[in-house]
């Protein structure tokens, strides 16, 4: 099978001389991860993803903390999906009532096509089976179970094959995905489930017509689940999802590096404490999932974007990922003109155009517990501010002060954001705002990739390691999808 990934196949050489270092250090002091401002504190490479539920017996609280959170939630299989409040059987409910007359939920393939699958098309399955002329795939739940069937061009079934369909989402949306065996893993379905566009005829929320090629082990598992192993998928794609991965959901360790080494042998310098990290690295930490990117600095681009696959506590995330950029004084999709995020995991973009730019993000989240109101935060949402800020002494008015809607006439105007909105800035008037104009660079970049050196640290990367033409261009259309794509981001 092609290898798509590049730098990957130094990282031996590379981790070995770092697990030397990270030896030295360890005998000088009984904490490897002292916080100290250089060296960085590295995460031990060598280590391999073990899985949530073997830190379980050692660290019960921790343990039962994050599974009140969303993070354990971030990847689910059908018959745990969230049901907005109602029962499961409802929602394949739902799914019978939508997809009833329907030849099923299209699998996409294809994005210029409006059904989201090319026309004629013979496929291989990894079971040895040929497929010929078959026009399309569709999943369909029909009694008790999901069947994938190909159908020819007069809609008559050529194949049909069980399949499992399981997803992401908990709040307000829900996507779908299934492997139908044709060895390019799991692909998204067509249609999915929105709670956040619920209206008076559909009060459970709404189907979205959602035409996606994205594949979820190329551009979601980075930050939806924990451990992928890589080389092990492109050594056996017949393998499903559970098999390539230690943990369904955002695991400890996402946030705390591999745990082998520490679970044969349990000290505090062989697992990283979130906590001992610098500042940036503690942000780095979330930023590898909570931002929003264009493209993986070590895959081809055609193949891998979206997530920053390979990072660990300790790295930097600008390592891994190209990300979106603001268009001052215009809006797009995903920004708005004065650099305020539009999109879900933005935010640290936002945080870091305000006052609390230093911060990191676990100065007021909570990654092992919700507080007594279910937000993961440490104090109680009032608390949260109001040790600071006297007049921000309600969830009311919090709210309003992280609300970048409010205070602008709509979306035309370009100025409003989200209403999460994590800048924590305000204008003469109230409003919440990203940058003020008078601090908007002069060029397309955030204010940190000018701050640096002057220059844009996507010009560094690409003198560093020039791309080809055609990977420009890649970028280039990556990024354009990103904009024009339809409803929210996936
Ligand atoms: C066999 C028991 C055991 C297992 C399994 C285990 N741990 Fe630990 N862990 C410990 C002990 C004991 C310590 C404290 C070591 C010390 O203080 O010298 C520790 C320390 C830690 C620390 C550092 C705490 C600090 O004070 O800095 C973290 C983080 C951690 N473990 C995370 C994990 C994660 C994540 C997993 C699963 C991959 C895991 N542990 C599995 C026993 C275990
Ligand atoms: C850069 C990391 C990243 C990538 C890549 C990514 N997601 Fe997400 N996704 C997130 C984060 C973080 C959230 C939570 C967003 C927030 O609240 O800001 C989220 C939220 C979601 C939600 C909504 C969850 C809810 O409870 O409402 C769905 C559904 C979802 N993602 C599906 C996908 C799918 C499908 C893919 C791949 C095609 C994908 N995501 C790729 C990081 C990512
Ligand atoms: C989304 C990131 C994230 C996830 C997931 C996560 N942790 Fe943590 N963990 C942290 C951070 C950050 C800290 C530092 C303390 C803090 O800010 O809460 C920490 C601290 C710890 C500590 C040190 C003692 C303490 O409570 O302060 C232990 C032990 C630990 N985590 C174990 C786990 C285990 C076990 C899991 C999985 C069941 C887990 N963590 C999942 C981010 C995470
Ligand atoms: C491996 C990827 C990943 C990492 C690392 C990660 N997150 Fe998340 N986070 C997610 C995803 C995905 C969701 C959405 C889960 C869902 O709703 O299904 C999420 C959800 C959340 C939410 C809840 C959002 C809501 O809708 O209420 C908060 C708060 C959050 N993350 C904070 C953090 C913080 C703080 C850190 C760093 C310590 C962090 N996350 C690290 C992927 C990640
Ligand atoms: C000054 C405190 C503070 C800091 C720092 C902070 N947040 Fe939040 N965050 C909040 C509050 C308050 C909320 C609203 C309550 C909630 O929904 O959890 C929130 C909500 C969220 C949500 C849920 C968004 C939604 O649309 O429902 C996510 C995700 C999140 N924060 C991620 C982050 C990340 C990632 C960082 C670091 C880049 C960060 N936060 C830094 C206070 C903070
Ligand atoms: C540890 C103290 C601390 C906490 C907790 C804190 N802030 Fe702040 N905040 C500050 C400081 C310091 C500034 C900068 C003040 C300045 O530059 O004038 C600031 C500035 C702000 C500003 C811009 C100035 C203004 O008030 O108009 C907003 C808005 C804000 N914070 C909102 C919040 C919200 C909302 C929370 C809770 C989610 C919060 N802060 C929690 C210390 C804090």
């Amino acid at each position: 099978m092609q290898v798509f990934y590049k730098k990957w196949r130094s990282l031996p050489a590379l981790a070995v001389a770092l697990t030397l270092a990270g030896g030295l250090l360890a005998c000088g002091s009984s904490r490897l991860f002292t916080p100290v401002a250089t060296p960085d504190p590295v995460a031990p490479v060598l280590a391999a993803y073990v899985g949530a539920d073997t830190c379980q017996a050692c660290h019960p609280e921790a343990y039962a903390g994050w599974r009140e959170t969303l993070h354990p939630e971030a990847f689910n299989g059908f018959n745990d999906l969230y049901s907005f409040g109602l029962k499961t059987n409802d929602l394949f409910g739902l799914w019978i009532e939508r997809f009833g007359d329907t030849p099923g939920n299209p699998v996409c393939y294809d994005k210029n096509e409006d059904t989201g699958i090319s026309g004629t098309k013979d496929f291989s399955l990894s079971d040895g089976t040929k497929l010929t002329d078959v026009d399309g795939v569709y999943v369909k739940y029909e009694e008790g179970k999901f069947l994938a069937r190909f159908l020819n061009e007069s809609g008559t079934a050529v194949h049909t094959t069980d399949v499992m369909v399981f997803g992401h989402g908990k709040t307000n949306r829900q996507t779908y995905v299934v492997n139908v065996g044709d060895g390019s893993g799991n692909r998204l379905l067509k249609w999915h489930f929105r709670k956040d566009r619920a209206n008076e005829k559909n009060p459970l929320g709404r189907w979205i017509d959602r035409n996606d090629d994205r594949i979820w082990q190329n551009n979601c598992v980075g930050c939806h689940a924990t451990g992928y192993d890589i080389e092990k998928w492109e050594a056996d794609s017949s393998l499903t999802a559970g098999e390539i991965i230690a943990d369904i959901g955002v695991g400890c360790e996402s946030c705390h590096g591999p745990g082998s080494d520490h679970i044969a042998n349990p000290l505090v310098s062989n697992i990283v404490n979130p906590d001992d990290l610098t500042k940036t690295q503690q942000f780095d930490v979330c930023a590898q999932c909570h931002t929003r990117t264009t493209t993986h600095k070590d895959f081809d681009p055609e193949y891998r974007w979206g997530d920053a696959l390979g990072f660990r506590p300790g790295d930097k995330v600008e390592d891994f990922v190209e990300t979106i950029v603001p268009t001052w004084g215009k809006a797009w999709r995903r920004v708005s003109a004065d650099g305020k995020g539009r999109g879900d995991h933005q935010m640290t973009f936002d945080l870091k155009l305000g006052p609390k730019a230093d911060w990191s993000c676990t100065q007021c989240h909570s990654l092992h517990s919700v507080n007594g109101e279910g937000l993961m935060l440490k104090e109680s949402l009032v608390d949260t501010c109001v040790t600071c800020h006297s007049d921000y002494d309600t969830p009311q008015k919090i709210s309003a002060v992280m609300d970048g809607t409010r205070g602008w006439d709509g979306d035309d105007a370009g100025f409003a954001g989200k209403k999460n909105q994590h800048t924590f800035r305000l204008d003469a008037e109230g409003r919440v705002i990203g940058l003020p104009e008078s601090e908007w660079p002069a060029e397309n970049k955030w204010p940190w990739q000018v701050a640096e050196t002057g220059v844009n640290k996507t010009d560094k990367m690409f003198a560093k390691s020039p791309k080809t033409t055609d990977d420009t261009k890649v970028i280039a259309k990556n990024l354009k999808e990103n904009e024009g794509a339809a409803g929210s981001n996936k």
